[in-house]
Order: structure tokens, then sequence, then C-alpha cells
């Protein structure tokens, strides 16, 4: 569950080596016209070794480009809101639910394909997990790629920070590089990311958040980034029946209705809104002509939402919608994946073909 549009930019680097294991959060403002972009080194984490952290955000856009998306005709809030540090350990939780398949389905694939991927990619690589999130994947194959520097991508980086910190003591001569950036606007890595033996690493279906527009776009600057001997290992969520993927994305204990719902927090939290999440409630259905997962929260009265700077008057049933997932055929992803400009492309998927993992070269 992740990403969509937004006007973030990587205004520029600066990188933090700690080794003393103290917690850091140094403040740089950048001002640059027209918009004012804030360059913060998040917070280092130690206790041994060199770890950087850049992050970087525009102080001015998620204010702008959540306004917009409230007073649409049709409201939207872009899906990488969800993501808050609630917002991150409710997803967490949803990957352990029977009915969300995704996240243990890839994990098998993954395990029982370890072998050949590393046969595939080499060892020694640079791994770039793009929305990290708990490492949890990337770690299960640290063991076979033996990665010469891992470097986790993620909008949400208070998680992030936690897992890394095992990550570290589990394998201390790992280069390990925390970027603190959202990606949906495009993909600008900093000079501290090694240009040899590139793997990036995109597993969850997040893919299936971008349209297939977006996402063509996504890989094609995945791929120019690759260089010479680098790849792409992705995993993406093939189509199957509406009622499995319905229960997956609306399960019966409600906890992703808290994680659709808990975005009204963080949206009250970044632009002062005043959303009472008791007035809205989680819909989720499969949208069949556009093959996707839609994920709207639906006012359950007639409300006004006021925050700095905007409000909107929602009628009863009137909805915001938040995420789309969309679901691939195998052969349509793989021809993406050619089009986005990768020659060789590897495929595994599990027995029930429910979910796929591609392996893509240049
Ligand atoms: C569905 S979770 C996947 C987590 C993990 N990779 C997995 O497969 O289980 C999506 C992750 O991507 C991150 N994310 C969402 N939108 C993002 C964006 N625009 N830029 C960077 N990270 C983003 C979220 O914070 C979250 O950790």
């Amino acid at each position: 569950m992740a990403c969509s549009q937004g006007a973030f930019r990587l205004a520029g680097i600066r990188k933090s080596n700690c080794q003393d294991g103290q917690i850091r959060s140094n403040i740089v403002a950048v001002m640059s016209a027209p918009s004012r972009k804030i360059l913060r080194e998040a917070p280092s984490i130690g206790p041994q070794g060199s770890t950087s952290v850049v992050s970087c955000f525009d102080r001015d856009s998620p204010r702008e480009e959540i306004t917009a998306g409230l007073t649409a005709p049709h409201a939207f809030v872009s899906p990488k809101y969800l993501y808050d540090r609630l917002g991150s350990r409710l997803f967490e939780a949803i990957t352990e639910l029977p009915e969300y398949y995704p996240t243990r389905t890839e994990r098998g694939i993954l395990a029982t394909h370890a072998r050949a991927i590393s046969r595939l990619a080499g060892s020694g690589v640079t791994l770039i997990d793009l929305g990290a999130g708990n490492c949890e994947k990337a770690r299960s194959l640290f063991g076979v790629l033996r990665p010469a520097q891992y470097v986790a991508v993620d909008i949400a980086t208070e998680c992030l920070q936690d897992a890394l910190r095992g990550l570290r003591r589990a394998f201390p001569e790992v280069e390990i590089l925390s970027l603190a950036i959202d990606f949906s606007a495009g993909l600008a890595l900093p000079d501290t990311v090694r240009r040899e033996k590139r793997l990036y690493f995109y597993p969850g279906s997040s893919i299936g958040n971008f349209s297939p527009g977006a996402a063509l776009a996504l890989l094609s600057d995945i791929r120019g980034q690759c260089g010479v001997g680098g790849g792409l290992l992705i995993g993406v969520d093939l189509v199957k029946s509406t009622e499995i993927l319905e229960l997956a994305y609306d399960d019966p204990l409600g906890v992703t209705a808290a994680f659709n719902l808990n975005l009204l927090s963080h949206l009250n939290a970044l632009i002062g809104s005043d959303f009472d999440i008791r007035d809205w409630q989680h819909r989720a259905q499969f949208n069949d002509e556009l093959s996707r997962i839609e994920m709207h929260l639906e006012a359950k009265r007639d409300l006004t939402v006021t925050w700095v700077g905007g409000r909107r008057h929602f009628r009863c049933g009137e909805r915001i919608h938040t995420e789309n997932s969309y679901k691939y055929e195998q052969e349509a992803f793989h021809g993406l994946l050619k089009q986005a400009g990768f020659n060789n492309v590897r495929i595994w998927t599990d027995d029930l073909h429910w979910f796929a993992v591609c392996l893509a070269s240049v």
C-alpha cells in the first residue's frame, strides 16, 4: 500500500556519519525560490560503523498537495499519507492477517527462490529498498545477496530507524544508508549511494499504487539509474477473484479500516484539520474495469471539515479516495518491464499464481 503523485524534490544532501550512538537531529533550512525547501538530517543511529541518514521534504508541499486533493470535485489524498508512526504499525498488523495474502505469499516466493535470485543478481550488490518499511523482506535476502551497501528509502522514517537498529546489530559489515525521501515525484539518490551493482528492491506490490502510466515512468526512471550490471527485484500482485481481493483490503477484524481511518489523524497533525474519525467509515472495493482495489473514506453524515487555509463540506455518503492498488496479469506486467527498458526478465510465482516476483535486468 503506497504512493501516488506528489510535489517533493530532492533539494540537496547532507550526510551524517554517526559513530557514537547518539540520536542527532540537525535541521538545515535551504531557502530556494519559489518554494522553500527544508533539508533535514533524520536522527542518526548507532552504535558502531557509519550510517548515513538523509532526509528531504518540502515544508509547503504537504499542505498545498493535501488541500488540492481535499477540495477536488472527487476528493482524494495520496496514500503516502497513510504512513505516520501508527499507520506504519497498523500496516505491519495488516500483514499478519489471514486475509492479507500478499506479504506472506511474496515472502514465500523470495524464500523459495533466494538462491536463484542471488545467482542472477550476484553478491556484493548495492541493495536499494524502495518503501523499505520494517526492512524485513530485504533482511531475508541479506544472507544470500551479501550486499556491500543497503539503502533503505522511505517517506516514514520513525519505524525505519527502529528496523535499521536491528539490521546493524545483525550485519555490522554492511554499510547502511537511510534515505527519508518521497520518490513519488521522481527518484533522486545522493552520491553516497554506490553506483556499482545496483539492485533496486521494490516489494509489497507498492508499484500497484501507481496508475500504469505512472508505474511505467517510475520503472523507466529506475531502469535509467541501474547502470551496468544493475537490476530491479520487484513484487507485484496478480488479478484474482473479487472476493479474495476485497477481503484482503476489508478484513473482518477492522485492521485495514483502522489503517485507512488513521490517515485522517495524520492529516489533522499535518495540516491542522479537524477531521473526526467517528464521522467516517472505511470502504474497499475492486474496480473490475480498471483492475484495481480502491480504498475510500465515506462520510457517515453531512459535515464540514476545516483546516488552516481551507474547508470542505461533505454530504453523507460522499467519499475521499485514499488508495488504488492495481492488480496485474503476469504477461501485462512483464510487458511493462520490457517497455521500461528491461531486457531480461525472470518471473517467479506461488502455486496459486496470486503474486509474482520479477527480477529484471538491463
Ligand atoms: C505497503 S508498505 C511496504 C513495506 C515493505 N516494503 C513491505 O513490502 O512489506 C509501503 C511503504 O512505502 C512507504 N512509502 C509510501 N509512499 C512512499 C513514497 N512516496 N516515498 C517513499 N516511501 C513511501 C511507506 O511509508 C511504507 O513503509
